[in-house]
């Protein structure tokens, strides 16, 4: 089943305090973003990709869409202020689609093998999102005092892709933007719309890079996955 993607990459990278979008800091020689963009490239089943940019690295990304013959980016679209207006940009550019993933730009690792999942999950239930069982134990704290721990085998750590029926995601993110509901996640918005979620066991490396040492981390995994 095909499917198209919208890739938010209208960050800051704040956290990642790199003085500029974490999106152009370079992985073995080549921007985070290409290594991102190329994936999807590569997937005979990935029809298209909507690139979602800050307005004034539009150029930048159009540049590195030539110079790395990234070949099915058919649009770099304009972010928003937060990620959802972002991504709400970007499925916005699609009249009439059946299949789309979201998927931070700054998540350069995931595999085929949770793509195919979660693509067959949502044409069968709508949305699908891929994630894995937390670690850590997970506490509740307010003012520095814990307020309660939550059950750990209940709780999942969420990533991208999340994949979507698009008429039911431009809806969900249509209604929200109506009526000012920010969710940290575009499955949320689903969530909220009072529809089912489905989720598809991801896998530990498809980390997104948010702070500085999330460079180590994606140096070795790089170096691993260079190994197969
Ligand atoms: N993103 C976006 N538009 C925004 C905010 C974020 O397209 N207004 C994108 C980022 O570029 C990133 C993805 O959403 O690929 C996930 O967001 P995050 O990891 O929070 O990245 P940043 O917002 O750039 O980082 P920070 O929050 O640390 O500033
Ligand atoms: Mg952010």
């Amino acid at each position: 089943m095909e499917y198209s993607v919208v890739i938010p990459a209208a960050g800051q990278g704040k956290r990642m305090r790199a003085g500029k979008n974490k999106q152009f800091l370079e992985l073995k020689g080549e921007p985070l973003i290409v290594h991102t963009l190329r994936l999807f490239d590569l997937d005979p089943l990935c029809r298209q990709i909507v690139l979602v940019a800050n307005q004034d690295e539009i150029a930048i990304m159009q540049d590195i869409r030539k110079d790395y013959q990234i070949k099915k980016v058919c649009a770099v679209i304009e972010g928003g202020k937060e990620r959802q207006d972002s991504v709400r940009n970007g499925l916005n550019f699609f009249r009439e689609e059946q299949i789309v993933l979201v998927h931070d730009g700054a998540r350069p690792f995931v595999t085929y093998d949770v793509i195919n999942k979660l693509v067959r999950k949502a044409e069968e239930m709508g949305a699908a999102i891929c994630a894995v069982p937390v670690k850590d134990t997970i506490k509740r704290v307010i003012d520095g005092v814990v307020i309660e721990t939550q059950k750990r085998e209940e709780l999942w750590s969420v990533q991208t892709p999340q994949a979507f029926k698009w008429s039911l995601i431009i809806e969900a993110h249509e209604q929200a933007n109506k009526e000012n509901m920010i969710g940290t996640d575009d499955a949320s918005l689903v969530e909220w719309i009072g529809k089912e979620v489905a989720i598809v066991e991801g896998d530990y490396q498809n980390i997104k890079l948010t702070t500085p040492e999330d460079l180590l981390f994606a140096e070795a995994i790089l170096t691993e996955k260079e190994k197969k």
